[in-house]
């Protein structure tokens, strides 16, 4: 059980583990030839950890490959932004619950490997891969690294999570971070959902869920501009959910919407005394939500409630409000 460098693209490794993609993979772009690699391709990074070994799947109540054609075909479920906590504890729950082919994207390389390395011990039988992308901004990358993860194999559910968080005082004096917030929470986000939907569609199925906050909701002084990147999400999830519902198809599309939660991004926030919801209560309503289909969560629920009130109280009692 090795994580290794994967010189070669993902889908002739693909075929060399034996694996036949489920659909469509065709319709991926094909590998750059040596010495013609585009610069997107460049800046993308893959290794794989394969840890079921052999092509026997077991599902969790332990029946065997052949007695439903879904166990011989694992569900591919792609990550952005995996070494998020949220990311980190839905993957857990993902693995956990069936054999699954999870590939896990983000900036870091050794982050990667050490949750690819605890997901592994937990699900000895999932099939790890991990794409490190330098730029979540660059609009090649992007398109590059969706479809190198669509060559693996379609993708069925795709979790879109990473996100930034800084002091909205810095983005006012500072346009540059200004700027790195808005692409990062909005643009970023939206490119990658973009480029998974697309192929949904075309595949006929699968499932998307972005993680947005309730910060989008209405803009306010403490976060006005980690806010507008969500608020950005949340305008192009909606105009997502209605051309999937316009064109009839069956991918569904789903806007997860925290409230406060204990994660690395809080530290501060938790650190001043603010009250949190665990990261694993979090999570568990995020796979909930998945799995019911649902446009929009608010997690926990009750956040759905308190974002009425506050989207709903007049500019005169708002502007007076420090929050
Ligand atoms: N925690 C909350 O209270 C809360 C509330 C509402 C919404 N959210 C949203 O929930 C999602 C998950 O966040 P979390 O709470 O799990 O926080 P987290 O543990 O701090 O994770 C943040 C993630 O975003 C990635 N990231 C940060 N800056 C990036 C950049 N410039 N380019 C690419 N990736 C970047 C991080 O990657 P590295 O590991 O490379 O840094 C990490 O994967 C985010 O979208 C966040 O905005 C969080």
């Amino acid at each position: 059980m090795t994580e290794h460098k994967q010189d070669t693209p993902p889908a002739q490794n693909a075929a060399k583990s034996g694996e036949a993609p489920k659909q469509a993979a065709a319709a991926a772009p094909q590998a750059p030839e040596p010495g013609k690699e585009k610069s997107a391709w460049d800046k993308l990074h893959y290794a794989s950890c394969t840890s079921g070994g052999g092509a026997r799947l077991l599902n969790p109540a332990g029946a065997a490959d052949g007695e439903d054609d879904e166990m011989l075909h694992p569900q591919h479920i792609a990550i952005v932004g995996a070494t998020s906590a949220m990311a980190e504890h839905c993957a857990r729950l993902w693995a956990e619950r069936a054999p699954q082919r999870i590939t896990l994207i983000a900036r870091s390389a050794e982050r990667l490997a050490r949750i690819a390395g605890d997901l592994r011990v937990r699900a000895p039988q999932a099939a790890i891969e991990t794409l490190t992308l330098a730029d979540f901004c660059d609009a090649a990358a992007i398109e590059e690294a969706v479809a190198r993860t669509w060559a693996l194999a379609p993708v069925d559910l795709a979790l879109i999570a990473h996100g930034m968080l800084t002091e909205q005082e810095d983005c006012q004096k500072d346009l540059a971070l200004a700027r790195e917030m808005l692409m990062v929470n909005g643009v970023s986000p939206a490119l990658f959902a973009e480029a998974f939907a697309g192929r949904m569609q075309q595949a006929g199925s699968g499932a998307l869920a972005v993680i947005g906050s309730v910060a989008g909701d209405r803009g306010r002084k403490a976060n006005y501009t980690y806010g507008a990147g969500k608020g950005l999400v949340e305008r192009y999830m909606q105009g997502l959910q209605h051309r999937l519902a316009y064109a009839g198809s069956d991918v569904r599309a789903t806007l997860i919407k925290p409230g406060p939660t204990d994660t690395p991004m809080t530290a501060k926030q938790k650190a001043a005394g603010a009250r949190m919801a665990s990261v694993e209560a979090v999570a568990a309503a995020i796979v909930r939500a998945v799995d019911a289909g649902k446009a929009q969560a608010y997690v926990p629920g009750r956040w759905a409630l308190i974002m009425a009130v506050i989207r709903n109280l007049p500019s005169c009692i708002f502007n007076r409000l420090n929050v």
